[in-house]
């Protein structure tokens, strides 16, 4: 398989038209056994232009069929016909090649540095977890798109959907012992069967920072600075974004109110939650179903309109828990410096059954694009699990929403493939030296790029020089070598010099 995606991403991106099978012996040598089998693979035929889907928020466009062929396949006395393979990989899903994992990386490395500036650790879970963490039953859209299967010895697992629920259970599994708070991050892949659409995707990468064990909305405020501090970092400004805040105490304050049990709270959330997506009948007739009255419904709509902290006031009165802690958050952001990036507005409730407080969302202003992140309050996450109710906040922020967004504002960098030098050997004799030469550069902390191939000419050198964006170009020529020398030629000036190895190091 992995051998397939290679051979697939050097046709798509047109490098190779036919590859040999001497051609391929160096990568399958490095590769899997597997690749070894693939003896030929040539261009079949081109169903669309080609396309890395990428990072991008688009679906895979079809890609080109191409031709493998397995020797050992073939029966003595068969024509050899050749199997097609599909070249996309599955719907929704995607491949990184080389461009596009410069750019993850870049994405990954500002997710690690904002984690890291905020003191927090890095944790990791398996993609694959139990089913049983998610099969919450509020009725959230999640748990119908699950990947689940049931495993070769019977158990029923199931690609995990987002990270809260393994962090929850790692906590629990660690036990008391630990010293709260506990602030941690994780960046992993995530598996939802979902509607494709701009930025949504079947897989997605999710930054979490999560904090365990604080029960004030400092936590919150702690999350939504780091939020703030990853967009300026990329060059997004608060006209670009806005994140709207609001607390799952208002709508229990009105369920209370209704005397509504608070064991359909969760239920609730989730319908209301669709909001923006259901007729106001289908969302009316869904409360409806769960057991929520008529004039309870009517008050529910109302409060979820309200964009004010005034208004929340006069609903719920100025000592309700909900309005206090909102006001506590947004003095808390003053501080921060954040306040003009967060908007309240209590249609915010999150589709997620387990939040109990502050809940928030990312969004692009003056955009069609979905939510770029989200999180909030879940304190009572780990005793739905057989753990005591643990204070406990968090947020996931998606790789494709945001990659979107920078896109369309024009601020994502162009990621080059680029090395500080390049070194070849001018004569076959001198392959042993240059890989010398090569190691100690490298070890001296340049990346080195030697050519390896046998036969490549100078104006294949340069050109290769120049799409590597190469810094120094070193060459190994008997003579030269023979004086313990080689050829220096410094690529921006175009200036060429002799020098020991020694002294190629000392400048590096
Ligand atoms: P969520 O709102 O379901 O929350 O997802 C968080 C973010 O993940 C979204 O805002 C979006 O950026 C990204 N995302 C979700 N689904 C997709 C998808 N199908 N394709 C692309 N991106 C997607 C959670 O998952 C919570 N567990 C977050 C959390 C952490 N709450 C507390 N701690």
């Amino acid at each position: 398989m992995a051998c397939a995606s290679v051979a697939r991403h050097a046709l798509e991106s047109g490098l190779v038209v036919a590859v040999s099978r001497i051609q391929l012996k160096p990568l399958a040598a490095s590769a899997s056994p597997s690749c070894l089998k693939l003896l030929t693979v040539r261009r079949h035929g081109i169903r669309a232009m080609s396309e890395t889907p990428a990072m991008s928020g688009s679906p895979p466009i079809s890609g080109r069929s191409v031709v493998v062929k397995e020797k050992e396949a073939i029966p003595k006395g068969s024509t050899g016909a050749k199997e097609t393979i599909s070249t996309d990989p599955p719907r929704g899903t995607r491949d990184f090649p080389p461009e596009d994992m410069r750019m993850r990386t870049w994405l990954f490395d500002n997710f690690r540095e904002v984690s890291r500036l905020c003191a927090f650790e890095e944790v990791d879970f398996p993609v694959l977890e139990s089913e049983e963490l998610y099969t919450r039953k509020a009725g959230e859209e999640i748990v119908g798109q699950l990947y689940n299967f049931e495993d070769k010895g019977g158990r029923k697992v199931t690609l995990r959907p987002e990270l809260t629920p393994s962090l929850a259970r790692l906590v629990l599994q660690k036990g008391r012992a630990q010293s709260y708070p506990l602030k941690w991050f994780a960046i992993g892949q995530c598996w939802r069967y979902e509607r494709m659409t701009r930025g949504r995707r079947r897989e997605h990468y999710q930054w979490n920072m999560d904090i365990i064990g604080v029960p004030g909305v400092e936590a919150e405020a702690e999350l939504l600075s780091a939020i703030v501090m990853f967009f300026t970092r990329l060059g997004i400004t608060s006209k670009d974004v806005g994140i709207k805040v609001s607390n799952r105490k208002v709508l229990q304050a009105v369920l209370e109110k209704y005397g509504i049990q608070p064991d359909s709270f969760a239920a609730v959330c989730v319908i209301v939650d669709k909001l923006e997506k259901l007729k106001r009948e289908e969302i009316v007739s869904e409360l409806d179903k769960v057991g929520v009255p008529a004039e309870a419904i009517e008050g529910i709509l109302q409060a979820l309109t309200l964009q004010s902290f005034d208004d929340l006031e006069a609903l719920l009165g100025a000592d309700s828990g909900a309005v206090t802690e909102l006001k506590q958050l947004f003095a808390l952001a003053e501080g921060y410096g954040f306040q003009d990036w967060l908007h309240f507005d209590a249609s915010v409730v999150r589709g997620l059954a387990y939040y109990t407080g502050t809940v928030f969302e990312g969004f692009a202003k003056n955009s069609q694009l979905r939510a770029i992140c989200g999180g909030g309050r879940y304190d009572r996450l780990l005793s739905t699990y057989g753990g005591e109710d643990t204070p406990a906040c968090g947020f996931g922020f998606g790789d494709a929403v945001i990659v979107e967004l920078l896109k369309d504002k024009k601020l994502l960098p162009q990621f080059p493939h680029m090395v500080d030098d390049i070194v070849i050997a001018l004569d076959d004799s001198l392959k042993v030296p240059a890989a010398g030469v090569a190691a100690r550069l490298r070890n001296a902390g340049r990346v080195v790029e030697l050519v390896i191939e046998k036969g490549r000419k100078m104006k294949w050198v340069f050109k290769q020089c120049d799409a590597l964006k190469a810094k120094r170009l070193i060459l190994l020529g008997t003579t030269e070598w023979e004086q313990g020398k080689v050829s220096v030629k410094d690529l921006s000036v175009r200036e060429q010099t002799l020098k020991t190895v020694d002294e190629l190091i000392a400048v590096s």
